[in-house]
């Protein structure tokens, strides 16, 4: 017969999760937002659950919903309220993983009014959004965190760097020279990077690819 615990090897573990774009407030009807859907990282909540986790989803924008027990959805907005929710968990949480498409950069000030339509064109000055994930990996102790990466070139050194930087587990390559994979399809081709090693997945489903990810911490909470 199959025990507890290898059905729900995630049980009594604290999954916190981000997912979705951030919107970085302009004025009040206007904000500069990316393409992100957020489904990699609603997924990865699924699967985590699935596999009997506590999940925090911490979600950007999206049009995504999920209502399951031992889930808490909380919702934000921009880059700031996103770390500050991160902050607040992070240290009751096992696992974090950075899924969020977070924005780099947000406008340096927010227009109180409705910016008007004038003769010269506006200049909007830009300013750094907080790196989450490397804020998280600073201040880490018992926590294993994870990594997604986008990378268009020199792919591969571009992650290690980021995995070293951020002080990461593992981090996720996001392969785009592969047809059907990146931002808004529902396929990626990704692979895991290790500190001293990689895995190569084939194109699979969001879906199929978050379960993979979450079979790897599964590893990593037990080595
Ligand atoms: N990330 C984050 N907070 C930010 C920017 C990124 O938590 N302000 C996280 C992402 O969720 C992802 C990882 O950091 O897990 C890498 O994001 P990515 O955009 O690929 O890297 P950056 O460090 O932002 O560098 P660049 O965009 O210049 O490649
Ligand atoms: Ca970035």
């Amino acid at each position: 017969e199959k025990h507890y615990s290898e059905s729900y090897p995630l049980s009594g573990k604290n999954i916190l999760i981000t997912a979705g774009p951030t919107y970085e407030a302009i004025d009040p009807v206007r904000f500069i937002g990316n393409h992100s859907s957020g489904k990699m990282g609603y997924e990865l909540a699924e699967a985590a659950l699935n596999l009997g986790a506590q999940v925090t989803l911490v979600s950007g924008p999206t049009h995504l919903n999920l209502e399951r027990t031992n889930l808490e959805l909380i919702r934000v907005t921009s880059a700031e309220e996103m770390y500050e929710k991160v902050e607040s968990r992070f240290s009751e949480a096992d696992v974090f993983i950075s899924a969020a498409a977070v924005a780099d950069y947000r406008p340096a000030t927010v227009a109180n009014k409705k910016i008007k339509k004038t003769s010269e064109d506006p200049v909007i000055q830009l300013t750094k959004t907080r790196d989450i994930l490397a804020s998280m990996g600073e201040r880490k102790q018992h926590q294993k965190l994870v990594g997604f990466a986008l990378e268009t070139n020199d792919e591969l050194e571009n992650a290690r760097k980021k995995l070293k930087k951020k002080n990461l587990d593992f981090i996720v390559l996001n392969s785009l020279n592969d047809k059907g994979a990146g931002f808004k399809s529902e396929t990626n081709k990704v692979s895991i990077i290790y500190p001293d090693s990689k895995k190569d997945f084939e194109l699979k489903s969001k879906k199929e690819v978050a379960q993979d990810i979450i079979k790897e911490i599964v590893d990593l909470l037990n080595a």
